[in-house]
């Protein structure tokens, strides 16, 4: 007996050795980094309470690019400025896939615009640029659409009438309307319930992606698809979602199409059509119904968090506020229709926008790239399919490149005249072939949504509350902590 057990011990002991050299011999080529163990790869040097200061322990012993194994999987880091844009945008075809998850791969299936790569990805984002692009011409526009919603939550916020109000559900809600007039044509009361289930269903997911549960659901599909349990929520959300598009989209067949397309379904609906004979086509129902989800689920999450940390940072920063609403005052009229042109005539307001999106960096590490084929970073050979994470906050909180990376201060987008001078390594959006496809989109509603604010409210504690906790919640962004704060009507 003692024999048998013996031999297993020293058995499973080899097995160790020998992928623990397996892995090293893996290590050889690779940026340098801890050693990974087998089964657990780097998972003994994290310290889960402490992961931010691990991981810039870490670049500081083995510099601006390193290896991480989570698992059995080899993660290469990108940290600075300089790293992250070059490892972005040198080769930028070759960095320009997405890795999939089981979970993400379950709930994407392959189709639409954030999760897809290589020709379905190329086909679908091409589409969903020009689309956005046209959308925005003309005097039904975009602008207007985002103009709209900008006064709809003057107006809401109005009627609270300075009392303490948590401005999250207001600010979602318009942030969606803006999603939903581009995708399906048209906005949804504050009333609508259905409505206010679509937005929680997005947030319920994006809360999901980066939990524990997607963890263990991404470790052992086969075994969580038979358990109870969140990610089971997640895809009733999912399937409410899809249900709730093909619904959008089927009246859009019922109307027929339009003498000018409206909206993306529009668009979409005319382009099945016109490439019903192409066999390379991916034009189809679930591409359209999953890009519409992709379009919702990377345009609201992150606006909305921007405009959230925004009222904080107004709260917080009295002065600044002042100077904005002086510069709005000087510059437009009391009811004149700002327009997202009248930014230039708007420096000061322009500069804090884009400081409030440095200082609290929403979007964190950044989504992570999968190599499509063999490539060189920093002059490391990397194998096709490697994964890559570019950490965005560590350029917009580079110090080499800013002169007080971890202080609020708007000048760090205006020189000495006051004039606005935008950063190279303001990479809030990213960079290379995935940079964010909605950009112009978000930068016009967060200078429309800002303005209309400033204009209208000082937001200010409510009586009695001393400060406002500003520590970040670590979800996919960087979130504040639900908070109260008065829009007192100016
Ligand atoms: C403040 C607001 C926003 C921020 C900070 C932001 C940031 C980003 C970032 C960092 C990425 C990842 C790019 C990469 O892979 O390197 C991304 C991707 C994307 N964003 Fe945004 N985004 C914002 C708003 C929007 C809006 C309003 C839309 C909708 C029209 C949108 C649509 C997308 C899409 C579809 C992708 C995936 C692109 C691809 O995989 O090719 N985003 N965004
Ligand atoms: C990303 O950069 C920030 C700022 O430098 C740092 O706090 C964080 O730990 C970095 N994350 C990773 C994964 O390297």
């Amino acid at each position: 007996m003692l024999g048998l057990s013996a031999l297993l011990v020293a058995l499973l002991i080899s097995l160790f050795i020998v992928q623990f050299l397996k892995l090293q011999w893996a290590c050889r080529r690779l940026p340098p980094g801890p050693t990974p163990l087998p089964i657990i790869g780097n998972m003994w040097v994290m310290d889960f309470k402490r992961q931010h200061e691990t991981l810039i322990k870490l670049a500081q012993i083995y510099g601006n690019i390193f290896t991480l194994w989570m698992g059995p999987i080899p993660i290469i880091i990108l940290n600075g400025f300089q790293t992250v844009k070059d490892g972005l945008t040198v080769h930028a075809e070759d960095v320009s896939g997405r890795p999939s998850t089981p979970f993400w791969q379950r709930v994407a299936s392959g189709k639409g615009i954030i999760f897809t790569s290589g020709h379905t990805w190329k086909q679908q984002r091409r589409f969903g640029l020009m689309t956005l692009r046209n959308l925005g011409l003309g005097k039904k526009g975009l602008e207007h659409r985002v103009q709209e919603e900008a006064c709809h939550l003057v107006e809401f916020f109005m009627q609270e009438r300075g009392q303490p109000l948590d401005p999250s559900f207001p600010i979602v809600h318009s942030v969606s309307n803006v999603i939903a007039a581009v995708v399906f044509g048209h906005r949804f009361t504050i009333e609508n319930k259905n409505f206010h289930q679509v937005i929680e269903s997005y947030d319920y997911m994006v809360k999901f992606g980066s939990s524990v549960s997607e963890m263990l659901y991404d470790i052992f599909p086969w075994l969580m698809n038979h358990l109870p349990g969140p990610h089971q929520k997640v895809f009733y959300c999912h399937e409410f979602l899809r249900s709730f598009a093909r619904n959008e989209i089927r009246n859009h067949r019922e109307n027929g199409p339009p003498d000018e397309p409206q909206d993306f379904i529009d668009f979409y609906l005319a382009q099945i059509d016109k490439s019903k004979d192409d066999p390379t086509s991916t034009f189809d129902e679930d591409n359209m119904v999953q890009a519409i989800f992709d379009l919702f689920l990377a345009g609201t999450e992150t606006t909305t968090t921007t405009l959230r940390w925004t009222v904080l940072d107004m709260v917080a920063h009295p002065d600044v506020q002042e100077k904005v609403q002086k510069e709005l005052d000087a510059v437009l009229g009391p009811s004149q229709l700002i327009c997202y042109e009248d930014r230039k005539k708007l420096p000061y307001t322009n500069a804090v926008i884009h400081e409030i999106q440095r200082y609290n960096s929403v979007v964190a590490v950044g989504v992570p790239r999968e190599c499509i084929r063999g490539t060189v970073l920093q002059g490391f050979p990397i194998e096709k399919g490697t994964i890559i994470i570019p950490n965005l906050t560590s350029a917009l909180l580079d110090p080499e490149q800013w002169e007080t990376p971890r202080q609020f201060n708007p000048n760090h987008f205006l020189d000495k005249d006051g004039n606005f001078v935008n950063k190279d390594a303001f990479l809030a959006f990213s960079a290379g072939h995935r940079v964010c496809l909605g950009e112009l989109l978000a930068r016009t509603e967060l200078f429309l949504f800002f303005s209309n604010l400033m204009r209208a409210f000082t937001f200010k504690l409510p009586e009695g509350v001393k400060e406002i906790n500003t520590e970040a919640i670590t979800w996919i962004t960087l979130q504040p902590h639900p908070y109260k704060i008065c829009a007192v009507p100016r």
